[in-house]
């Protein structure tokens, strides 16, 4: 027998020869194998498993037998007991030594660069490769004979067991550096951050062995914000939390919030309190539902528009409410979230994404980088509706992004029976062309309203109003069954028809559903959608004309309304763009995604942050033909689009015979003006 043998490793494919006795971990390092280990092979982590595949692989001319691995060793014996048993033929590569040809495979808990985030309906995977990596030491007791400080026999032993020389070191670091050698024996597990760029850092450390070390996703919206709790080392959401962004009392949309700013500058220090202080609470409460410590987290990144991202970062976000709206800076943020007094540990760091243009921020980029439009040749259109809408278009030769104001009309705000999405809100309004009559669905309640049982399944919470969905299905179905003409005008001359149109304030409503308090549709409620739906709609124009292109390819819906809301409808009332009904998707909370993908790979950091310099962006409040645009999508689905597509599969109501007029009056009381 020779004294070296073949090894294989899959699924990398890599191969090596090595010599009788060579630690299969050492074998896998000398090759580049992608395999983990936070202990540095001192058998404690159980991070670096493999498994023997037992075979003939004449491909690889190797005969490969479980007896050509050592036998199990004391040190994996001692890991089984005193953590998870090595079970199905699972080693421990550090304390396992080639003993004959091999062919090895690294399962994927194994290597460090796993795949984590899978897109459902796509191929591609997102690889882990955080900025932060823990690293376990044993340091030597102190004598007096050597003199060296604590802090400077830490970074010894890391540049002598793991390579890791010319460490920046973080402030925070020799607050604890003497207690935790102290607690943990004279071992350390300690965090370094590197991201590529700077110098790596030094900014954690921990008594003894510590194998979990978590980040947060954080998505800051201005009407709430959520928080995903990540194992660094998995990928995996721990816990996920949110709450109602409490900046909502200083202002229900951001440009009131900027105006709270512009006339009470003392209000913006208010501002940044209460939205650090909300992601404080929500930290709390992840790190006590998974029962870690929030000394475990050392890293998160924040999603958000661009007047959350200035109120969060204590910027002055009063330049952001009038033209040009200059940001602070644009650029990425990377710095310790202590600075902004974010409760993790104290050399844990924060991430924010770069922002595009003034209304155009980190929640656009990681939404672009959730759902890399730059990737293909269809042209894509993203939107990401809240009480602004972020709106990207384009493909890989080209990518615009701009924000159009909505307001929170589609939220249920400003409208007479509108409430948020909660049990008792109408969601979903089908009314019959025939006889209009009207059935409905409320959140809560799997029925109609018209099927038995309804009522005893909204016995908890009864009808109360209607949500965004809602109101638009509303909408759309009154314009489909000839309630509502294009102008979006509630015609009076149907209330020949049905009792439910009836005149109310000057002009006409109708009842949605008959109950204790009647949920209505007045012409004020379409106005505002019609207003909302129209400066969307306008913003995906301008993002058209200066692609410039006559159609888009597919249409991505993104946030928790794309969830809820039906493709169809939405197109009925125009407030997307025609398109084949099946090209139009509800990619769920993008930003998230994408602040997931910020957090857990290092070059999705570094791939938003080129194409971001590359996307052309559009102020719509200063686009000289913005206001055209928003004019004619004032009519229902639109003035002059054709909407070839939609009316293929709906069919276009035939205009009112009547002559009400296009502001809503009614009959009855022009009539009388004129006699
Ligand atoms: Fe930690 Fe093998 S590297 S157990």
């Amino acid at each position: 027998m020779t004294n070296t043998v073949a090894v294989v490793f899959t699924p990398s494919g890599l191969r090596g020869e090595f010599a009788l006795g060579t630690p299969l971990l050492e074998a896998a390092r000398q090759l580049g194998v992608d395999i983990d280990s936070v202990c540095g092979g001192r058998g404690l982590c159980g991070r670096c498993q493999i498994l023997c595949t037992t075979g003939s692989f004449p491909k690889h001319g190797i005969e490969s037998r479980a007896n050509h691995l050592s036998s199990f060793s004391i040190t994996e014996k001692r890991f089984s007991e005193r953590k998870t048993p090595l079970i199905n033929g699972r080693r421990l590569s550090c304390h396992t030594l080639i003993e004959g040809p091999l062919v090895i495979d690294v399962p994927a808990e194994s290597q460090v660069h796993r795949q984590v985030i899978r897109k459902a309906a796509e191929t591609r995977d997102i690889a882990l490769d955080p900025d932060i990596h823990l690293y376990y030491i044993e340091i030597a007791p102190d004598d007096m004979e050597n003199g060296k400080s604590e802090l400077a026999r830490v970074l010894e032993a890391l540049e002598h067991d793991w390579q890791i020389r010319d460490l920046r070191v973080d402030s925070s670091i020799c607050l604890t550096i003497a207690e935790h050698l102290r607690r943990g024996n004279r071992t350390l597990t300690t965090a370094v951050w590197s991201d590529n760029q700077q110098p790596a850092q030094l900014i954690a450390t921990w008594p003894g062995l510590l194998e979990d070390i978590y980040g947060l996703a954080i998505d800051v919206g201005s009407t709430t914000i959520a928080l995903h709790l990540t194992n660094l080392h998995t990928g995996e959401v721990t816990a996920s939390t949110g709450c109602m962004n409490p900046q909502i009392r200083f202002g229900e949309d951001l440009m009131s919030r900027v105006s709270y700013v512009m006339m009470q500058p003392e209000g913006a220090a208010d501002m940044t309190r209460v939205v650090r202080e909300a992601i404080n609470k929500l930290i709390n409460e992840a790190v006590a539902e998974v029962g870690i410590s929030s000394q475990q987290i050392v890293s998160m990144v924040i999603a958000g528009n661009t007047i959350m991202h200035h109120l969060l970062l204590g910027y002055d976000a009063a330049p952001l409410g009038v033209a040009p709206f200059t940001l602070a800076t644009a650029e990425p943020i990377n710095m310790p979230a202590r600075d902004i007094g974010l409760a993790i540990n104290p050399g844990g760091r924060m991430y924010i994404p770069p922002c595009i243009a003034g209304h155009v921020g980190a929640d656009t980029t990681s939404v672009i980088l959730s759902e890399q439009p730059y990737q293909g040749d269809a042209i894509s259109l993203i939107i990401d509706i809240g009480t602004n809408a972020e709106i990207v278009l384009g493909n890989a030769t080209k990518l615009l992004a701009c924000s159009s104001p909505t307001g929170p009309a589609f939220e249920g705000a400003q409208i007479s029976c509108g409430q948020r999405a909660a049990p008792g809100a109408i969601e979903r309004v089908r009314i019959d062309a025939d006889t209009l009559h009207v059935r409905y669905k409320v959140i809560g309640s799997n029925l109609w309203s018209d099927e038995p049982g309804f009522e005893e399944s909204i016995a908890g919470h009864g009808v109360t109003g209607v949500c965004g969905s809602g109101i638009i299905e509303a909408v759309a179905e009154m314009y489909l069954t000839g309630i509502l003409s294009t102008d979006g005008v509630i015609g009076g001359h149907m209330m020949d028809r049905t009792p439910r149109v009836h005149a109310h304030n000057r002009t006409y409503a109708f009842l949605l559903a008959d109950r204790e308090s009647p949920i209505i549709v007045t012409q004020n409620d379409v106005r505002q959608i019609q207003l909302a739906k129209a400066a969307l709609y306008a913003g995906v124009k301008l993002l058209m004309d200066r692609y410039p292109t006559d159609s888009v390819d597919e249409i991505r819906i993104a946030g928790a309304f794309g969830s809820n809301v039906d493709a169809k409808y939405a197109m009925v009332l125009g407030l997307i763009p025609d398109c084949p009904l099946d090209k139009v998707s509800s990619v769920g909370n993008a930003a998230t995604t994408g602040a997931r993908m910020a957090l857990l790979s290092r070059k999705s950091r570094a791939e938003i942050e080129n194409i971001a310099k590359q996307v052309d962006k559009i102020e719509t409040a200063v686009a000289p033909d913005f206001q055209e645009y928003f004019i004619t999508a004032m009519a229902i689905p639109h003035k002059t689009d054709p909407f070839q597509h939609l009316f293929k599969i709906v069919t276009r109501p035939t205009p009112a015979s009547t002559d009400d007029s296009t502001d809503g009056q009614p009959r009855r009381r022009r009539r009388s003006k004129r006699s």
